[in-house]
């Protein structure tokens, strides 16, 4: 009898073939709209693998409900959607996809930087809006990108990738992480900071890390305090890296100059977040990875995963170490 598997959402032909060629599966058949906790509770009870999204928590009662699974192959490099401590505990082997995305995510993350840094959705929607009038010396004026000191927060491979693109702007980069990387600082020309250092020097901040419990709210109204009134602060890794509330305040207060946000603590963003009223902070939909080709990719290699597990051999990309 084949595995059978399910998968949460609509997935791309070249994936869904890896699977189908060795596995019976069910799906929810669906661009745009997550699958139904109770559907997906009463889905899991059959299945010996499960392909998830970030959107669906993998949780004690979840896995509770899926005596038989083997496997849960997200479809994210980020797992803090999945209790990975739990899946080892039962036997549960958990992947991602590291690495296929790394180059697509730093180009957002600079993205956001010069969005937010020289005001471009703003300065569209004044146009848009009917406002343009006339050329003016100091209209919709914003802060330069070229020359401005980067400070990264984690330097993994996102970090690094983001540090090799702000070479090409002549931009000093310092990073902050758990460990310092002697090799990389050659390497890249980076310099390393402790978090306050990086926060008080930078006139960017990226943030490049995990959401851990160590990370959580690891940005709150202490450290965006030691931030210059001119720096722009972008968040690609996960929302409850930063406090929202207190972010929102620097930014209504104006003691920071901008934010650029690609996540954020619910998600998606309630249509009555204050972030909304704001013209200081660029606002994406969770982004990050969403190019054709990325996305692609990182379906088939979460879906090759889920079958080299299903199959009985070790995956290329385990984030528990249990097979
Ligand atoms: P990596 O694991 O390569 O890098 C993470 C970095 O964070 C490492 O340098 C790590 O240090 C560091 N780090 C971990 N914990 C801490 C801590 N407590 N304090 C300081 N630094 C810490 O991951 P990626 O670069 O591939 O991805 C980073 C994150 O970006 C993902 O986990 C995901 O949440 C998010 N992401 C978001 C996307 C989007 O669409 N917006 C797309 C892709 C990723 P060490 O090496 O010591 O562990
Ligand atoms: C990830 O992979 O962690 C992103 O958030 C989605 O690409």
């Amino acid at each position: 009898m084949k595995p059978r598997v399910y998968i949460t959402r609509r997935i791309p032909e070249e994936a869904l073939k890896i699977i189908a060629g060795r596995c019976d599966y069910r799906m929810w058949d669906s661009e745009d709209e997550r699958v139904p906790r109770d559907v997906l509770e009463s889905e899991v009870g059959q299945v010996d693998g499960l392909y998830t999204l970030l959107t669906e928590r993998v949780d004690p009662d979840l896995l509770n409900r899926a005596p038989g699974l083997k496997v849960v192959a997200n479809m994210a490099v980020g797992y803090d959607n999945v209790d990975v401590e739990e899946c080892s505990r039962r036997g549960v082997v958990v992947t991602n996809t590291p690495g296929v995305l790394t180059e697509t995510t730093a180009d957002l993350a600079f993205a956001l930087m010069m969005a937010a840094a020289r005001r471009v959705p703003e300065a569209e929607r004044f146009l848009r809006g009917g406002k343009w009038k006339t050329w003016s010396p100091m209209l919709l004026t914003g802060v330069d990108v070229f020359g401005a000191t980067l400070g990264l927060i984690g330097l993994g491979r996102i970090g690094q990738a983001v540090a090799k693109r702000a070479k090409g702007f002549s931009m000093p980069v310092l990073y902050s992480g758990r460990s310092r990387r002697p090799d990389l600082e050659d390497a890249l020309g980076v310099e390393w900071r402790g978090l306050d250092d990086l926060l008080r020097e930078s006139d960017f901040v990226s943030i490049h890390v995990p959401l851990t419990e160590t990370t959580r709210g690891m940005i709150g109204s202490r450290e965006i305090a030691l931030m210059k009134p001119t720096a722009v602060l972008v968040n690609t890794s996960r929302g409850p890296v930063v406090r929202e509330p207190d972010l929102y305040e620097a930014l209504r207060e104006k003691r920071i100059f901008a934010a650029g946000l690609d996540v954020f603590e619910t998600e998606p963003l309630p249509s009555d977040s204050p972030f909304l009223g704001l013209p200081n902070v660029v606002l994406l939909p969770h982004i990050g990875s969403a190019s054709v080709a990325t996305r692609t990719k990182m379906a088939v290699m979460a879906a090759r995963n889920l079958v080299q597990v299903l199959s009985g051999q070790r995956p290329d990309n385990p984030v528990n170490h249990i097979m």
